[in-house]
C-alpha cells in the first residue's frame, strides 16, 4: 500500500527587510494552540521582485501571505479583489490565495482596536484622540478608530499636507482634522495619543507636542521593540498615565489573518504572554 502524502499548507510574511519579523513565531504558536498543520516562511523580497515572488508563491500552492513594510500599498494592485476595510485603508496586509484568485484584506485596524478596547480596556466612545504621523500606518487606523465614535481625531504631522489629505479623505466618517506638530490644539485634553510615525525606527524623536499629554493620557506606539521605543520613553518622561508599545496590535492583527486563512480565531492572551512582551 502506498503511503499517503500529507501536504502542509504554506503561509508566510513578505517584506523588505523582514528578518526581524515576529510573525513566524506568532503563527506557529497559533497553529500549535489550534492544532493546525501549517508552515510559515519569511520572504525577504525587494520592491522590484514583489510581483514575481507573490505569483510564484501562489503558483506553487501557497495559501496566504502577510504583507509588511514597504509592500502594503503596492501589493493591492496584484489582488483580484480587496475587502472594504483594505480599500478604505488603501493598504493590504493579508493575502489569501483561493481558487486561483488573490484576495487582499487589512487586519491592522481591527488588530489595533482589539488591543486598545479588549486587552487594554480603553473606552474610545467620546474620546479625544491625537495621532502623530500621516503615512500608511495612519491611513490604516483612522477609519476603524472613527467607527468607535470618538469625540475627535486630530492628526498631527511634520508636513501638514499629508495630514490634511488623510483628514479630508475621512472627514465624511467623523470629526477628524489635521495640523502640524507645533500647532496641536490643547484646549481639550487627549485621552489617547497614538504614535504612527516611523521616526522611532530610525532612532529619531521629533518635537512631539508636550502640551498634549496630561496625567490622564494613554500613549500607544504602533512601533515595538525589546527596549522601550523613543516615543514611549518620551511619553513617560512627560507624565503620560500609561505608555504601551504595539506588541498587542501585532498579535491581534496576526490572529485576524489566521482566522481569515484557517476559519478559526486563536486565543491571543497566551501568545502575548508566551512572547513575554505584554508589558
Ligand atoms: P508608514 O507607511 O510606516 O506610515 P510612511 O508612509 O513613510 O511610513 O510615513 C512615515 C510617517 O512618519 C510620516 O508621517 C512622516 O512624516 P512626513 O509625512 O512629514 O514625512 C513621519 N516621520 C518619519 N520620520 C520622521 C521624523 N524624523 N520626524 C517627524 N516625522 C517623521
Amino acid at each position: 500500500m502506498e503511503a499517503e502524502t500529507v501536504t502542509i499548507d504554506r503561509y508566510g510574511v513578505i517584506g523588505y527587510p523582514v528578518s526581524h519579523s515576529r510573525s513566524p513565531v506568532i503563527h506557529r504558536l497559533f497553529a500549535l494552540q489550534t492544532e493546525q498543520q501549517l508552515q510559515y516562511e519569511l520572504l525577504q523580497v525587494s520592491p522590484e521582485k514583489l510581483e514575481i515572488a507573490v505569483r510564484q508563491f501562489h503558483r506553487t500552492g501557497g495559501k496566504g501571505l502577510n504583507v509588511t513594510v514597504p509592500h502594503k500599498q503596492t501589493v493591492a494592485k496584484l489582488c483580484d479583489n480587496v475587502s472594504e476595510r483594505a480599500r478604505v485603508a488603501g493598504a493590504v496586509n493579508t493575502l489569501s490565495f483561493v481558487d486561483g484568485e488573490i484576495h487582499g484584506d487589512n487586519t491592522d485596524g481591527i488588530g489595533l482596536l482589539r488591543d486598545l478596547v479588549v486587552n487594554l480596556g480603553i473606552n474610545l466612545d467620546g474620546a479625544n484622540i491625537l495621532i502623530l504621523g500621516a503615512g500608511g500606518a495612519t491611513r490604516g487606523i483612522v477609519g476603524p478608530l472613527l467607527e468607535m465614535e470618538p469625540s475627535s481625531i486630530q492628526i498631527a504631522n511634520r508636513s501638514l499636507g499629508r495630514a490634511q489629505t488623510i483628514a479630508d479623505e475621512f472627514s465624511h466618517m467623523g470629526p477628524v482634522s489635521a495640523c502640524r506638530f507645533n500647532a496641536v490644539p490643547v484646549t481639550e485634553q487627549y485621552d489617547l495619543i497614538i504614535n504612527a510615525t516611523s521616526a522611532g525606527v530610525k532612532g529619531e524623536t521629533p518635537p512631539y507636542p508636550v502640551a498634549a499629554i496630561s496625567e490622564k493620557t494613554f500613549c500607544y506606539d504602533l512601533s515595538y521593540g525589546i527596549s522601550p521605543t523613543p516615543f514611549s520613553v518620551w511619553a513617560r518622561e512627560h507624565g503620560a498615565e500609561k505608555s504601551v508599545m504595539g506588541w498587542g496590535m501585532l498579535v491581534e492583527q496576526a490572529a485576524e489573518s489566521f482566522s481569515i486563512w484557517r476559519g478559526l480565531m486563536p486565543d491571543t492572551a497566551p501568545v502575548l504572554k508566551q512572547m513575554a512582551i505584554n508589558a
